[in-house]
């Protein structure tokens, strides 16, 4: 195994609400050995701030990674709380069994994870949102001097053509769109990995079964997979959109996706488009662009770094 040394990792932050996919993000963040994994955050999305705490913890306890885990928003900055029980069941990570490891101590907030790291970390650092932006944002405002420490957001989130949670929004930016307009405002560089590209990001039921077969690892992302074709088979997916392994997989391989360099405002008022990515193709807004809009995929690549990062943890968890 050519471990990566920790100099030639790249430096990051993730902030998440598992989730399905989300899990598997983290499969990808610690089993690429591409990145150094500064501490993870959770956020209330996918499903309560407290499931998406603990469901955090159980799948970094079962792949062995040691990091800090802290606790975010319950809710978001302004509006009330939408969860999506009908994606990720009632815990937001239904499926697989996994033990709850115990906390060591209560968990830091997630605001006081992400800036202390930023503000002592010798170094630029990317965060990974992989859920709704309440905890980037509020860091943003608490203490702006994070900007000059954050190399990059490279979040999932938006998308350019489509929505999924209404026609016109995505999940994510559409739970609290006002922390997205504070983070797409901010002036440090993003990167939208929208439903443009993760709606690409198709894993197969045949690739499933290859990932069940490979050992405990992939057993798990199989039994996850499991749970969660059951909402996209509904939807008409011939496969399961993995959608926040695909920002994981653009921090160390940013060529993976193809990307336009635009101005993206964020909708927080309307009746039908709350929460939707305002991309502008042709420039008519006159605003200079603010975000590297993502939309090509390189599927099979992408899918090939999955397997990767479940076998080299397949090794790591057999001999524990
Ligand atoms: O729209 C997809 C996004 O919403 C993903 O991050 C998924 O985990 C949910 O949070
Ligand atoms: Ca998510």
């Amino acid at each position: 195994m050519n471990e990566v040394t920790d100099s030639k990792r790249i430096p990051v932050l993730i902030d998440c609400d598992p989730g399905h996919d989300d899990a598997v993000a983290l499969i990808l963040a610690f089993g690429s050995q591409r990145l150094d994994v500064l501490g993870v955050s959770t956020v209330a999305g996918n499903s309560t701030g407290l499931n998406t705490y603990r469901n955090a913890r159980k799948i970094l306890s079962f792949i062995g990674a040691d990091v800090e885990v802290a606790k975010g928003a319950e809710k978001p900055i302004l509006r009330p709380l939408v969860i999506a029980p009908n994606v990720h069941g009632e815990s937001g990570l239904d499926g697989p069994m996994l033990p709850e490891p115990e906390p060591k101590r209560p968990p830091r907030a997630a605001i006081d994870l992400i800036t202390d790291t930023l503000l002592t970390f010798p170094g630029k650092v990317t965060l990974v949102p992989t859920g709704p932006l309440t905890n980037i944002a509020i860091a943003l405002l608490a203490r702006p001097q994070i900007k000059d420490k954050i190399d990059r957001i490279v979040l999932m989130g938006g998308a350019a053509l489509e929505g999924n949670w209404t026609p016109a929004a995505e999940f994510n930016i559409y739970v609290d769109p006002e922390a997205a307009r504070i983070v797409f405002e901010s002036g440090v560089p993003i990167t939208m990995i929208g439903l443009d590209v993760t709606h690409k990001a198709l894993i197969y039921p045949d690739e499933v079964e290859a990932l069940r077969k490979s050992g405990r690892v992939g057993r798990v992302v199989a039994e996850l997979m499991d749970f969660y074709s059951i909402f996209y088979r509904q939807q008409g997916f011939k496969g399961n959109p993995i959608h926040d392994a695909v920002a994981v997989a653009a921090v160390f391989e940013p060529d993976i996706v193809t990307t336009r360099y635009l101005h993206v405002d964020i909708e927080t008022s309307g009746e039908f488009t709350v929460g939707r990515t305002v991309v502008d193709f042709s420039g008519v807004t006159g605003k200079s662009p603010n975000c590297h809009v993502a939309l090509g995929l390189d599927r099979e690549r992408f899918i090939k770094l999955i397997f990767d990062a479940v076998n080299t943890l397949e090794k790591k968890v057999a001999d524990r």
